[in-house]
């Protein structure tokens, strides 16, 4: 089975758009499903959750659409400055205003993980298993400098082994490795990168046979489009950079 995984799309429409015609023009992709994070920080909430339906994508829920399906005092995004926080808070509040009744129903309602196997179990092979942010905690950080004690405990939380792969977003910085024979992979972040490239990344795997493998790819998409529609939905400038230098804006590092 050939995978394509994408996580944190965050509302950019555009974006998410040239990542699955990226992905459809590859023409060899089995299957695409979404790691969650939906919603937040750009214009097209709506918009995105309506493409992934009307695509049949299925997926997991993260911090994000949780927090905006309950109408959750916080979003569950971490900040370390004071005005980070404001501007968490100016996301958030847009956020819940603008998704619809329907469509928060639909974000309570996704999973907190999936378990994939070949034909759904019918054919013995690997596990792909995804999840937002850890098989623990959708809200904690998995990022690159974890400990290959933290990678193989939190393989054992879902019980995986030698050959099986972990996917997981939350951070928005790709990375992958292999421990014990079992993937970690960090997918980044379609609509919201923060590793200083500003196109939309996603992941491509296929863990059939002995030559598995991970491709973190990136997408170029219509930033001039996106951040127009950032400006007219009234969202803070900061979003605007954050998106064009790929979440280095020289603003946060004040
Ligand atoms: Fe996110």
């Amino acid at each position: 089975m050939r995978y394509a995984l994408i996580s944190d799309i965050h509302a950019n429409l555009h974006a998410l758009d040239a990542v699955l015609a990226d992905i459809d023009a590859r023409g060899d992709v089995d299957a695409v499903y979404h790691l969650g994070d939906l919603v937040g920080y750009s214009a097209f909430p709506n918009e995105v959750i309506g493409r992934l339906r009307e695509r049949g994508i299925a997926g997991i829920a993260g911090n994000y659409d949780s927090t905006v399906a309950t109408d959750y005092k916080h979003c569950g995004c971490k900040s370390e400055t004071p005005r980070q926080e404001e501007l968490a808070h100016i996301s958030y509040e847009f956020t819940r205003r603008t998704v619809t009744a329907a469509n928060k129903r639909w974000l309570g309602g996704l999973p907190f993980s999936l378990d994939l196997r070949p034909l759904g179990g019918h054919l013995a092979g690997p596990r792909l298993v995804l999840v937002h942010g850890t098989p623990t905690l959708n809200t904690l950080y998995w990022t690159e400098d974890r400990s290959d004690e933290f990678c193989l405990k939190m393989a054992g939380v879902v019980g995986l082994k030698a050959g099986d792969a972990i996917a997981f977003g939350h951070t928005h910085k790709p990375w992958h490795r292999v421990v014990e024979g079992i993937h970690f992979i960090n997918t980044g972040s379609v609509g919201r990168p923060k590793d200083g490239d500003a196109r939309a990344g996603y992941v491509l795997l296929d863990l059939g046979g002995a030559d598995a493998w991970v491709e973190h790819v990136r997408t170029a998409y219509d930033l001039d489009a996106a951040t127009a529609a950032v400006r007219e939905a009234g969202l803070p400038d900061e979003f605007i950079e954050f998106l064009r230098t790929g979440g280095k804006p020289v603003a946060a590092a004040v």
